[in-house]
This record gives structure tokens, C-alpha cells and sequence, in this order.
């Protein structure tokens, strides 16, 4: 367990996330956000991680929260919450009305509905109507449901799924991700019709772990 969400809720990272937490909150006052995508423009900028610690920190503050691991190329949720890898969001996707599939966390409120097999065909899977059908009926059950996702550039997976939920987040690594990178992703998801709620900054030095938008 890796999570310093977790492992270290006072550390100022912890703080941090808090406050991503409070801004995400403030961010849509008017219509709360109940379903977000985390992404990032390309590989290893820290979306899992993102995604991972924004949950936990949700769902320390109360809220009724459920992770979905819907990076169906690069899997991650499982192992930083030391789960199984399936049955997950793929099973789901094959069955007539199955059960969740939802495994319980250490954290309470906090809930992991895993990637499930990999398909062959990840981007279509996402892009499926019963996805829709999915998604609503984990927000029925949840304040609040967060996905990771694979990064903007490279696939469509983030944009496709981006376009079914209230908004995503997209992750900038500090000192890594390039500003061209950052301009593209943008794009593309704009394209996609998907609503951009803000950004995260991601490995930024000691102090500025979390900027806003
Ligand atoms: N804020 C951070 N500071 C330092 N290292 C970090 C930070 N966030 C993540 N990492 C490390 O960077 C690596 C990639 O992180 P993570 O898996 O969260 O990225 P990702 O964007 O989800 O990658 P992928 O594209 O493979 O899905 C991991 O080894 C993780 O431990
Ligand atoms: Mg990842």
C-alpha cells in the first residue's frame, strides 16, 4: 500500500489533496459533480496516483465514493489498493445485470470496482451504450464516482468515456509533461465535447504539490 493519502494523512501531499478535494467541490457548486474522469496528456504523469489519493481523500470527507478502473491497457487501481484485478469493469460489461463486482477498500466509503480482463478492443468497449448503463447505476449508489483512464494523446479511450461523465481532470506533471502535450490533450478532448474541469499539477516541488486553474 502506497497511498499517502493513507499511509500519511497529515503530510502536506495529504493536505493538498485536500484541497484538489475542496476545488473540485467549489468547481461545481451548481450542478456537483457525481461522475469524473481523471486523465493526463501522456503515459506515467501521475494519473493513477492522481485518481487513487483524490478518492481516498473523498471519501475521508464523508462522501459515498467508488474508483473505476477504466485504464484498460495499464491497469493500476488493484495493486495500489492491494485488490484483485478481476472480476472488474469488463465482466460488467459482458453480463445481462450483474452485480458490481465492487471489492471494499481499507479506506471506509471508499470502494473499487477493478479493470476486469483486458479486452482487445478497449476504446470500443468504453465507447459501448452499456457503459452508459454502467456509470449510472454506480452513481446511484455513490456520491460520487471516479475513473481512471489511459492518456489523451496516444488513445481515445479518455475522450470516448470523458463524453459520459459530468467532467474530467486532467493531470499535468510537473517538469515532465510538455506544454504542447498539455495544449493537445485540451483539444482533443474538446473535440470530444468533453467538459475540462481543471487541472492538477502532479510531482511539483515541496510546497505547490496541487495548483489550481
Ligand atoms: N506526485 C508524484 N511524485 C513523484 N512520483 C510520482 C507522483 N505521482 C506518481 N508518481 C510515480 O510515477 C509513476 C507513474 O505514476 P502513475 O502510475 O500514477 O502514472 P500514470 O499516469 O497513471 O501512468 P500510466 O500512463 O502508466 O497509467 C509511478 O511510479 C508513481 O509512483
Ligand atoms: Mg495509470
Amino acid at each position: 500500500m502506497d497511498l499517502i493519502t493513507i499511509t500519511d494523512p497529515r503530510s502536506p501531499v495529504s493536505e493538498a489533496y485536500r484541497t484538489l478535494r475542496t476545488n473540485l467541490q467549489f468547481s461545481s457548486l451548481e450542478d456537483p459533480i457525481r461522475t469524473l474522469v481523471v486523465t493526463s496528456p501522456a503515459p506515467d504523469e501521475g494519473k493513477s496516483t492522481t485518481v487513487a489519493n483524490l478518492a481516498v481523500t473523498l471519501a475521508q470527507g464523508g462522501r459515498r465514493t467508488v474508483l473505476v478502473d477504466s485504464d484498460l491497457r495499464r491497469p493500476a487501481l488493484h495493486t495500489l489498493f492491494d485488490l484483485k484485478s478481476e472480476p472488474g469493469l469488463t465482466n460488467l460489461m459482458l453480463e445481462e445485470d450483474g452485480e458490481p463486482f465492487l471489492q471494499e477498500t481499507t479506506v471506509d466509503g471508499l470502494r473499487l470496482l477493478s479493470s476486469g480482463p483486458k479486452p482487445p478492443n478497449p476504446a470500443d468497449m468504453l465507447g459501448a451504450q452499456k457503459l452508459d448503463k454502467i456509470i449510472e447505476s454506480l452513481a446511484k449508489d455513490a456520491d460520487i464516482v471516479l475513473f481512471d483512464a489511459p492518456p489523451v494523446i496516444a488513445v481515445t479511450d479518455a475522450a470516448v468515456l470523458g463524453a459520459k461523465v459530468d467532467g474530467v481532470l486532467l493531470v499535468i506533471s510537473a517538469g515532465k509533461t510538455r506544454r504542447d502535450h498539455a495544449q493537445r490533450a485540451k483539444e482533443l478532448l474538446e473535440k470530444a465535447n468533453v467538459r475540462i474541469i481543471g487541472a492538477a499539477l502532479a510531482n511539483a516541488p515541496k510546497d505547490s504539490t496541487i495548483g489550481e486553474y
